[in-house]
């Protein structure tokens, strides 16, 4: 039995050995291959450490891990680039819209200012175009025309009416005339006809400035 298991263990002992020879030079084999064939097939086990080779080949150049990391470099930087832009542009807009907001609101004020000065100026021009007809109508006395109104009715408006059938015509009497007539009138002292105090009663409320300015106007009909 002793004898047996020496004998088992050196054959043994042969056998890995043979089988080490024989992988190292499988070994060797598959690298020169490797070193010849860019396409190596392994599939056989033999050749672990020329696949691992491979396989170290291919990533450890940065081709692998290399790459993967600087596309997603890359990849992150773009879409910072691109964040980044995006906020430029939003912040480029919305500094426009407030912009064009600012314009639109100094123009609305603009306008509403114009319009209050315009406004101002209306009124303003309106009050001095009443001051000046007030000083007119006061400048230029009362309106002869506008008294001889109420004197048409008997007088007629061209006063050429014999009045009641009995006064003489009042046109083409001379100014001072009639102021005399009138103001006598007015004072109760003339009664050519009987018919002095009717005329009394048309001409009491007549201030002297009436009284000239409708002698006046009488005075200009034709
Ligand atoms: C209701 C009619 C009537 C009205 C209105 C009237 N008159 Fe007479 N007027 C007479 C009569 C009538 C006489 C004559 C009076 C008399 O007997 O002296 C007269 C006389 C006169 C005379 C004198 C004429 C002359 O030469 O003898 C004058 C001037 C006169 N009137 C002016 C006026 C004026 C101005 C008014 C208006 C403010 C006026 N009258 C309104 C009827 C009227």
């Amino acid at each position: 039995m002793k004898k047996l298991t020496v004998l088992s263990i050196m054959a043994a002992s042969f056998l890995l050995v043979g089988c080490g020879d024989s992988a190292t030079g499988a070994e060797a084999k598959a690298a020169t291959e490797h070193k010849t064939e860019s396409t190596m097939k392994c599939g056989e086990g033999k050749c672990g450490n020329a696949k691992k080779t491979e396989t170290t080949k291919k990533c450890g150049e940065g081709k692998c891990g290399g790459d993967k990391k600087s596309a997603a470099t890359e990849a992150k930087e773009a879409a910072t680039t691109a964040v980044e832009k995006t906020k430029e542009a939003v912040a480029q807009k919305a500094s426009e819209v407030k912009e064009a907001a600012t314009k639109a609101v100094e123009s609305v004020k603009e306008k509403a200012s114009s319009a209050v000065d315009s406004a101002k100026a209306a009124a303003a021009s309106a009050a001095s175009a009443a001051t000046a007809a007030v000083a007119a109508a006061t400048a230029s006395g009362p309106d002869g025309k506008a008294i001889f109104a109420k004197c048409a009715g008997c007088h007629g408006a061209d006063g050429k009416t014999k009045a009641m059938g009995k006064a003489p015509l009042l046109a083409g009497q001379a100014e001072a005339d009639l102021e005399t007539k009138i103001k006598a009138y007015k004072a109760g002292t003339r009664n050519e006809h009987g018919m002095g105090m009717l005329m009394k009663g048309q001409v009491a409320s007549l201030s002297d400035a009436d009284i000239k300015a409708v002698a006046t106007y009488i005075s200009g009909l034709k």
